[in-house]
């Protein structure tokens, strides 16, 4: 068998595609869901004056938009669709391999093209009428305070730009298909989209801080990061994960604990690689309703 060796390069590209910025940076980003994502120096697109002129347009889209509205379609170009089609041949295996039942079941119903970015109007559309969740453009990235307390009104505020085209496996913040492929889909399933909701909820009824952080970490080692065992293989229903060929590919080499979220909640990560920790759930069901009544019993607390 042969062993593909990556280079410095592919690696850090593979490293970085699955992070949720709004999660991880929990002290950085923009209280107003209406700020713009500013390109720094190093990133892929800084010196595309086009891609940062789309970015821009794309941007004003989220701008204008007006809740409950239709969502303006996103001006990709055949490039930008070319990223998506790499991406999506190397995750569609990847997916039959390590994605849970739920998830496949819920890619299923949002028939995604493989070779067109799905436009946030589609995908909308079809989530909305699984779960009641709506899919709303924000111009960039929003504090984790924002973005999870949205999810108890069943919005999920949703970038629109794709990565640029130089680095089709890399990513420094979320992107449509972090969105798309990760959350999109998972709002697709009226159970993992109940989980959502009950994030938000219990975000609402947190003042403190400290307690904030803990909740955080809960969401990044179950709605990101969330592994659970089917047939006794492990298997994703994390967006962070299901949203990375690369972090789905070296899943197998995390420590799995017991799915304990009292220890999820102190666990401390870094976003910057691959998950050298996951907790891993029994079953869907398992991991479902352990969940559910940790939110349920948090909210009540
Ligand atoms: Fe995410």
């Amino acid at each position: 068998m042969t062993k593909t060796v990556l280079s410095a390069d592919a690696e850090r590209q593979l490293l970085s595609d699955h992070v949720d910025l709004r999660i991880a940076a929990v002290e950085e980003g923009a209280a107003d869901r209406n700020a713009i994502v500013e390109l720094d120096p190093d990133h892929p697109g800084f010196r595309d004056a086009a891609y940062r002129a789309r970015r821009n347009q794309i941007a004003q889209l989220a701008l204008s938009y007006k809740p409950g509205e239709p969502i303006p379609d996103a001006p990709y170009t055949a490039e930008e669709h070319e990223v998506w089609r790499t991406i999506w041949n190397a995750l569609k295996p990847a997916h039959q391999t390590f994605a849970c039942a739920e998830y496949l079941a819920a890619l299923e119903r949002l028939r995604f093209e493989p070779d067109r970015i799905p436009q946030l109007r589609k995908v909308n559309e079809r989530v909305h009428a699984i779960s009641g969740f709506r899919l709303e453009p924000v111009a960039g990235l929003v504090q984790p305070r924002v973005f999870l307390e949205n999810l108890a009104g069943g919005v999920f505020l949703c970038t629109q730009y794709i990565r640029h085209h130089s680095t089709p496996l890399y990513t420094p913040e979320p992107d449509v298909v972090h969105e798309i492929v990760g959350h999109g889909v998972t709002l697709a399933s009226s159970r993992l989209a109940e989980l959502n909701r009950l994030f938000g909820e219990a975000v609402k009824m947190t003042a403190d801080s400290d307690a904030l952080k803990r909740l955080s970490r809960v969401y990044w080692f179950t709605i990101e990061f969330g592994v659970l065992l089917e047939d006794g293989k492990v298997k994703a229903y994390g967006t962070g994960l299901l949203s990375s060929a690369g972090e789905l590919a070296e899943m197998h080499k995390a420590e799995l604990r017991s799915f304990d979220l009292d220890a999820a909640s102190r666990q401390e990560y870094d976003p910057t690689h691959f998950q050298p920790i996951l907790f891993c759930a029994n079953s869907f069901d398992r991991m479902y309703q352990t969940l559910r009544e940790y939110l349920t019993r948090w909210k009540a607390a």
